[in-house]
């Protein structure tokens, strides 16, 4: 079972990702002299980025990935790269070394061993911070995705695997992605989950059911307590 972490505010929310997050990329610095931080897009981290990006840590040593991107180029308005650079990637964490999924070409099946090849050079990360949609999707693990059991074996050795989505209006046209997969969160030191209102509450309860076959259940399921879900109205 994750330990599901119910917070009054999305203040109190916000400082204790934040205190957590310090402190696992703290001590794998002060165990390796390195850290590994994947990281989510979507709306909800953008203050857990804001305070991450002027804390003082020894960012020249933490190596930063997503847990997906759209196949968009960087300077696409839904590029999680782009979001990551105005929002995690200033001020002090700046100096952290940023390896994008996006490569050139059209077709993210043809360039997914290419990034997995770069992305396997940071399996095993230290942390990683997921978000939620409100169809149960998780990273680009979206419900009956072509590539999603690809990408669901718990053992699985790859790390990042190509989605095509099926169009939604999570999606928006946004249908091409690629995906960390659950064998890459599974092998990670540490999941957080990170969840915002009613609605994903009961989206999040009604996936972690044994009967739901939604991927953020199936990937709640196979992480345990390694997963760690804050959440606040
Ligand atoms: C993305 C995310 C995606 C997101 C959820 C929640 O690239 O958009 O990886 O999985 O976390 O859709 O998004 P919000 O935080 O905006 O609700």
């Amino acid at each position: 079972m994750a330990n599901f972490l119910s917070f009054d505010s999305r203040e109190a929310m916000v400082a204790a990702i934040t205190a957590d997050t310090r402190a696992r990329l703290e001590a794998a610095l002060g165990e390796r002299g390195e850290a590994r931080w994947a990281v989510s897009g979507g709306s909800t981290p953008a203050p857990l980025f804001a305070a991450m990006a002027d804390a003082d840590l020894g960012w020249q040593n933490v190596k930063v990935a997503l847990v997906d991107e759209r196949w968009v180029e960087a300077d696409h308005a839904r590029s999680n790269t782009a979001f990551l650079r105005r929002t995690l990637l200033t001020g002090k964490a700046a100096d952290a070394a940023f390896t994008p999924m996006k490569v050139p070409g059209d077709d993210p099946f043809a360039a997914a061993s290419q990034v997995d090849a770069a992305y396997k050079a940071l399996d095993p990360f230290d942390l990683v911070l997921l978000g939620m949609g409100p169809d149960g999707h998780t990273a680009s693990l979206f419900p009956a995705a072509e590539g999603l059991e690809a990408a669901m074996q718990p053992d699985g050795a790859a790390t990042v695997r190509a989605i095509r989505a099926n169009r939604s209006e999570v999606t928006g046209d946004e249908v091409l992605r690629l995906t960390l997969t659950l064998g890459a969160l599974t092998r990670a030191g540490a999941v957080q989950l990170m969840i915002t209102g009613d609605d994903k509450k009961a989206v999040y309860d009604a996936a972690t059911d044994p009967s739901s076959n939604l991927p953020i259940g199936r990937v709640a399921r196979a992480l345990g307590d390694r997963l760690s879900v804050y959440w606040a109205a």
